[in-house]
């Protein structure tokens, strides 16, 4: 178990709040003026990964108070007791040991005191040999994933994040949503006898994936063919996926110390591995492993996912920032945003303390983003002009990532143009300088020009990796994972369970009961019932 760790009675966290008073008046403009050796202390790189945090709201005084934070709140004893497969998930009462998914015998990753790694890895091989028959079985045309938050989210991300590396392999496709449109769209010009789907949920009772696999079921005999040749599961429960109707060995397992959304390393990246191939798999693996050993061997002061996650508490706590963007120069990273939403707020995303008590300060941020370039053409303007500051990771990958490179350097220019405006800014005098040169009239300057100030000032971390590889995905997902646990850990929440999501399942499950049943009942607010028997009728 964690110890509680109270933010607001540390030291650091009282040197901070003075910090934060004076952090308002930096600019990073001048930070960089008044200190030639900063961009070199504040970048690191690791395998390919290169991290510049630079561009933060920080001086050498600020980072070192939030080193003292992570200090106080014991990191590396709590990163121990992470790796020692302690029940950190304590209302769970389980361990956290996704690590072991992308482990290697030698790591010994242990529960109890018994190794994990001969089952991670028999696995592993169990799930590859099955993910690469599937890539050369030329009646297998489409593969599709039927699973919803982290039984989909990292599959479909890594999925498409690796499309360069998919060819050879069927076409895979996603299906989560309970509307039954999401189902119809990815059937729709699929033909049964060339389709496997594989049913991935750790229960095997989640609402919509059952939903979904039971209309797929009845897809695959509509056309009398037989659902074991079209099915396989990844679940840790074995006996309900058999029930289901898939042949025992197409089922792949794996234990309660991996969650949903920490889970896409193991037999739930089963379509990853259809896609791209299992030893592509085994490379995601390795960098992910990469950033393991980082976190665990590299000083405070090197530490990427360490440092990223005291960047996240610095804003979140004493700027007041509450959002944090997340902003890929990937269109194959499209939808690395929509995962981490779930990694993050789904982790973080709480108020009650490890001791049961409620917090009393903030915990984590609305996660958001989109890839660029398409955001700059939506909501760019609020990130540069609006109200608010949200720091933003802008992900940039230096190969290029299609065979139109002079669009890379297009989508790398805009990458770096945005980071360095999001700082830099653009204020009155530039503005109006700029507007008296194109020969703008005094009437028209003085009107405009404080619609085109860039305050400027606005944080962002550049992560730049140098190909788009599944060494590279790996280390990419491995550091947002390091940054939630260390975050998770100063906030004093627990990071690993999701009661969060309870009640809305269960009253839907009320609802759709009632929704059955003959006459009204008034079991409701006003609105909630108006809601029911308007759509009952
Ligand atoms: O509702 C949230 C959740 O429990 C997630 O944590 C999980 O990833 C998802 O549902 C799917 O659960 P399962 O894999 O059991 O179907």
């Amino acid at each position: 178990m964690l110890k509680p760790f109270y933010l607001g009675q540390s030291a650091a966290h009282r040197r901070l709040v003075e910090l934060a008073e004076s952090a308002r008046a930096h600019n990073l403009r001048e930070l960089f003026d008044q200190d030639a050796g900063r961009l070199q202390r504040m970048s690191g790189s690791l395998n390919g990964l290169y991290m510049d945090w630079s561009k933060h709201l920080v001086n050498d005084d600020v980072m070192q108070a939030l080193f003292a934070l992570a200090e106080e709140a014991n990191w590396a004893e709590g990163v121990r007791d992470l790796y020692a497969g302690e029940l950190i998930n304590q209302t769970e009462n389980r361990a956290v040991l996704h690590m072991a998914l992308r482990g290697e015998t030698e790591d010994g990753f242990a529960l109890d005191g018994e190794d994990v790694m001969g089952e991670v890895l028999a696995t592993r091989a169990a799930f590859g040999a099955y993910a690469d028959a599937v890539r050369s079985n030329a009646q297998i045309k489409d593969v599709v994933n039927i699973g919803i938050g982290g039984s989909d989210l990292g599959p479909l991300m890594v999925t498409k994040a690796l499309r360069s590396r998919s060819k050879g392999g069927p076409r895979v496709h996603f299906v989560s949503n309970v509307d039954g449109a999401h189902l119809e769209s990815v059937l729709d010009g699929l033909a049964p006898d060339s389709t496997l789907f594989i049913v991935v949920s750790k229960t095997f009772t989640t609402q919509e994936t059952m939903a979904n696999a039971d209309a797929a079921k009845a897809w695959i005999e509509a056309s009398s063919l037989p659902v074991y040749d079209h099915f396989a599961a990844v679940s840790t429960n074995l006996p309900a996926a058999v029930g289901f109707g898939v042949k025992a060995e197409n089922v792949f397992g794996f234990r309660d110390w991996v969650g949903g959304r920490y889970s896409l390393w193991g037999p739930v990246g089963l379509s990853i591995a259809c896609s791209v191939g299992s030893s592509a798999f085994s490379e995601l693996l390795a960098g992910a492993r990469a950033m393991d050993r980082h976190f665990v061997e590299a000083g405070a002061r090197e530490n990427l996912p360490l440092i990223s996650a005291l960047l996240g508490v610095w804003y979140r706590e004493y700027l007041g920032f509450s959002t944090h963007v997340v902003l890929p120069y990937a269109q194959d990273l499209d939808r690395f945003p929509a995962y981490l939403q779930q990694a993050d707020m789904e982790s973080n995303g709480k108020c009650i303390g490890r001791d049961g008590q409620p917090v009393d300060h903030h915990t984590g941020p609305v996660v958001w983003g989109e890839a660029g370039t398409n955001g700059q053409h939506a909501f760019y303007q609020l990130l540069h002009q609006g109200t608010d500051i949200h720091p933003a990771d802008i992900i940039a990958v230096e190969a290029p990532l299609s065979a139109y490179s002079e669009h890379h350097t297009k989508l790398l220019a805009n990458a770096i143009a945005q980071a360095e405006a999001l700082m830099c800014g653009r204020n009155e005098s530039e503005v109006r300088e700029e507007m008296k040169v194109t020969g703008q009239p005094q009437s028209a300057i003085d009107a405009i020009a404080p619609h085109r100030v860039f305050q400027g000032n606005r944080p962002s971390t550049f992560i730049l990796l140098d190909e788009l590889s599944p060494k590279n995905v790996g280390q990419l997902i491995a550091l947002y994972e390091h940054r939630i646990f260390i975050q998770g850990l100063l906030w004093n929440v627990c990071s690993y369970d999701q009661w969060g999501v309870e009640l809305g399942k269960v009253l839907a499950k009320n609802i759709l009961t009632e929704w059955s049943e003959e006459g009204d009942k008034q079991l409701h607010d006003e609105s909630t019932q108006h809601l029911i028997q308007r759509l009952k009728r």
